[in-house]
């Protein structure tokens, strides 16, 4: 969610469903060239209804990822108003309660083990939440079954202040992010979040301000759609990370449709559930005013994995390093070896691949010896990867 405060307090939560489990076409059309249907799946669309219902009717292992951003059951009593008196626009919807801490753990079960059914074996599970559930959501993935490949801390660089000065300014939310199983083969398509972030590993802390501006959707008055709406660039980094053009992404709580329309424009099917018919109707004005990105290329995932394997000693064989070649390791050069006519390196006291001697020299479990060595290049040192890049490029 993005910064909630809860305001008022109201009755438990009842889940009102008007309309029954109509279906809004989100515009989509058929502008992706990808294939539909071939999982059973009718997709590109905003369902409304309740997500555990709906996701239990999905055929079994039909979806590649599934984000939930689902209620926080903030447990807040009373309004809350800022120094000036103003009200603070918090979250107060039915939607958000639960008459006690077991009923929500129910509800939690009930909507993850539906998502579980629907999730391909080797899909992934984003789940977004605040200290006030995502402990127990995160409990209750691995009773049943998931495994917890990462927690993502979203740092808000624009939180809600703490009015009260009673605690710290709540600045961040808590994603899970989780693969069916332990064995599954899950999608992290690591070389783009690298290159996300200037060639530098994407770490686990999001630095990403809260959905406000332009972006944020607002109804005729000027008052917020949606009390919860998320960040577009949260979402593009979370679909990004683990999904491929083409795959199926299901968001249970579409609310103003932030997955689906990041989805779309990203060439993902996608598919919604929202139970609040209003807040569909947002999610699908929304959805049909987004353009998919139109050449498929642009979307193409950044893969070292699927490109060619190019062994180190292609760069001997064709003189790119002749055997004699100094190669230094550490930031400082500290570490040396000489490359040999096999394509092995030699250092004082070890010999093997570049990799083995990489990781021998600094007395580390492995090494990527492509990225460790570097040799002279004329006034400066390069790391041995770009002449890795050189022979790519001609193979191309
Ligand atoms: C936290 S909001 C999601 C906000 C959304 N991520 C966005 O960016 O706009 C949760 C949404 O789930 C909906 N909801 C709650 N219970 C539901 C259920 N059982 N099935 C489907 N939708 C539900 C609520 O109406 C609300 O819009």
């Amino acid at each position: 969610m993005g910064s909630r405060v809860a305001a008022g307090a109201g009755p438990a939560r009842k889940l009102r469903v008007v309309g029954g489990k109509g279906g809004f076409p989100g515009g989509a059309g058929p502008v992706l060239d990808h294939g539909r249907d071939d999982d059973g799946v009718i997709a590109d669309m905003v369902r409304l209804g309740d997500c555990i219902e709906q996701m239990r009717e999905l055929p079994a292992g039909s979806v590649d990822m599934v984000f939930a951003d689902p209620p926080y059951n903030l447990q807040l009593d009373g309004e809350l108003h800022r120094p000036n008196n103003s009200r603070v626009d918090g979250v107060e919807e039915a939607w958000d309660r639960f008459d006690s801490l077991d009923a929500y753990d129910a509800f939690t079960r009930d909507w993850l083990g539906a998502a579980r059914h629907c999730l391909k074996d080797d899909g992934t599970i984003w789940v977004i939440g605040s200290y006030h559930n995502i402990f127990r959501v995160g409990a209750i993935l691995q009773d049943l079954g998931f495994w917890i490949l990462n927690d993502v801390v979203w740092r808000k660089s624009n939180p809600m202040p703490n009015f009260r000065g009673r605690r710290f300014t709540n600045a961040h939310e808590t994603m899970i992010w989780a693969s069916k199983t332990k064995d599954s083969r899950y999608t992290f398509n690591y070389q783009s979040m690298k290159a996300l972030n200037d060639d530098l590993q994407m770490r686990s802390d999001w630095y990403i301000p809260i959905c406000s501006g332009g972006e944020r959707i607002k109804d005729p008055l000027g008052k917020k759609a949606h009390p919860t709406q998320k960040p577009e660039a949260l979402l593009h980094r979370v679909v990004l990370a683990s999904t491929r053009p083409g795959e199926l992404v299901v968001d249970p709580f579409l609310g103003s449709g932030t997955t689906a329309a990041v989805s779309k424009r990203l060439r993902r099917r996608w598919l919604g559930f929202e139970a609040d018919p209003a807040y569909a109707e947002v999610a699908r004005a929304r959805i049909a005013a987004v353009e998919p990105v139109d050449d498929p290329e642009l979307v193409a995932l950044e893969s070292r994995r699927e490109a060619p394997r190019i062994p180190f000693g292609w760069l001997v064989e064709r003189g790119m390093l002749v055997p004699g070649t100094i190669l230094y390791g550490g930031a400082r050069g500290q570490w040396t070896a000489k490359v040999r006519a096999d394509g092995t390196v030699v250092s004082a006291d070890a010999k093997g691949s570049i990799h083995q001697v990489g990781a021998q020299v600094q007395g580390a479990p492995s090494c990527n010896g492509w990225t460790f060595w570097q040799f002279d290049a004329g006034t400066t040192r390069l790391p041995i990867d770009v002449l890795r890049q050189k022979i790519r490029d001609e193979l191309e």
